[in-house]
């Protein structure tokens, strides 16, 4: 059987992980400061990772979720305690347009609305709901376009108040940071403002932190240079470092009923047993603080590079407009220097998502590969 050929491959295969490296079958070492679209938070096949997972398949890979399961507990109290959203509701899932998918539903469910404003160069998933709300037409089906959804301009507040003041909005979803639209932060004064609104017209405020959350911003969820509280919060990516697990945080004011939201996969022994150890390496080795600091170097650095026309981002999510199509530069860095990089929706802009637990070496290294191809490139 041949696969369905939906991804064009780079020619080449990581088989093993190492911290921020990969290695091919050849023993070529690369250093990834992509972490395969912004999943690897605490490093590649990290020990305690590997045991956590290890010990947990054999003793109990999955039962379903109409048994016990104090995983599930320890998870969302480890999550609680780390994010500082302690009494939000912790509903398990396995991906993030899945995620998303709940987060929408839940939405009109709650105010029984259905019309959804999105942002320009948003990405919310595949899904069909989530993939409604993506600006991105060529990857909606006839089917995925059931209800009515508006994209605004990212940071202006003006036509959203005056959409949302009509009073028939259910819910704006958007990214903390957009990540695959070319690293795009939130303003802290757009978000008080959009929080203050949506509560006023009673539409859902549902947080998108699947790429910018799980401390990779500096923040626990990039949002929260704001004094908000959201009515959802979806995640996913660096939440199981790898293994797939997504999820919602809901605000308290949500009740919950039987049957309401399910799924025979999410909150599996196997993925609980990832994303607990996901979390105890982020408190211990206190990767958050370390994005936060090194993520501040970083961009610093970058910033002082003659050349490059924007730097954007916050802590180990950055994004840099090179004022020219980053294509062959990405190729060069990968094959002559071995080392990952993201593109975005944007040509001209390179993504940069590194483990979280990268030191000043790695960014050092990064930064002299960097500035030797970015020449050649300022050059022709
Ligand atoms: C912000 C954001 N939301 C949702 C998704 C969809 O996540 P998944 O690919 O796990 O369905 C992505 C994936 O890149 C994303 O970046």
């Amino acid at each position: 059987m041949k696969l369905f050929d939906v991804y064009p491959l780079f020619d080449l295969e990581p088989i093993k992980g190492e911290g921020c490296y990969v290695y091919d079958k050849e023993g070529t070492k690369y250093l990834d400061f992509y972490g395969g679209h912004a999943v690897i938070s605490i490093g590649h096949s990290h020990p305690h990772y590997v045991k956590k997972i290890t010990e947990q398949v054999e003793n109990l890979g999955f039962y379903s979720n109409s048994v016990q399961n104090s995983l599930q507990q320890e998870l969302a109290h480890k999550l609680g305690e780390l994010s500082c959203c302690e009494d939000y509701q912790l509903f398990l899932c396995n991906s993030g347009a899945e995620a998303n998918e709940n987060a929408l539903k839940l939405a009109s469910f709650h105010n029984g609305k259905t019309k959804v404003i999105s942002f320009k160069k948003a990405f919310h998933g595949r899904t069909s709901a989530a993939v409604n709300v993506t600006d991105k037409a060529a990857i909606q089906a006839p089917i995925n376009q059931l209800f009515d959804k508006e994209f605004h301009e990212w940071n202006n507040i003006d036509t959203v108040r005056a959409s949302l003041e009509k009073g028939d909005i259910c819910a704006v979803i958007i990214e903390g940071i957009q990540g695959i639209g070319g690293i795009h932060v939130a303003e802290t004064k757009f978000l008080e403002t959009l929080s203050q609104l949506c509560k006023e017209h009673e539409a859902v405020l549902i947080l998108d932190e699947i790429q910018s959350g799980y401390a990779r911003s500096g923040y626990f969820f990039s949002y929260q240079h704001a004094h908000i509280q959201p009515d959802i919060i979806s995640i996913a990516k660096g939440m199981g470092n790898g293994f797939p697990i997504g999820g919602i945080l809901i605000h308290p004011r949500f009740k919950a009923s039987y049957g309401l939201l399910g799924t025979t996969f999410g909150g599996n022994h196997l993925a609980c047993a990832a994303g607990i150890a996901v979390l105890d390496v982020l408190k211990e080795e206190k990767l958050r603080e370390n994005a936060r600091d090194l993520g501040a170097y970083f961009i610093k650095k970058l910033t002082a590079i003659d050349g490059v026309k924007e730097v954007r981002g916050m802590g180990l999510m950055i994004g840099l407009d090179l004022g020219f199509p980053v294509k062959e530069l990405r190729k060069e860095m990968l094959y002559e220097e071995k080392v990952f990089t993201g593109s975005s929706s944007d040509p001209n802009v390179l993504r940069i998502l590194p483990p979280l637990n990268i030191t000043q070496k790695e960014v050092d290294i990064f930064l002299s590969v960097f500035e030797k191809v970015f020449s050649k490139y300022l050059v022709v």
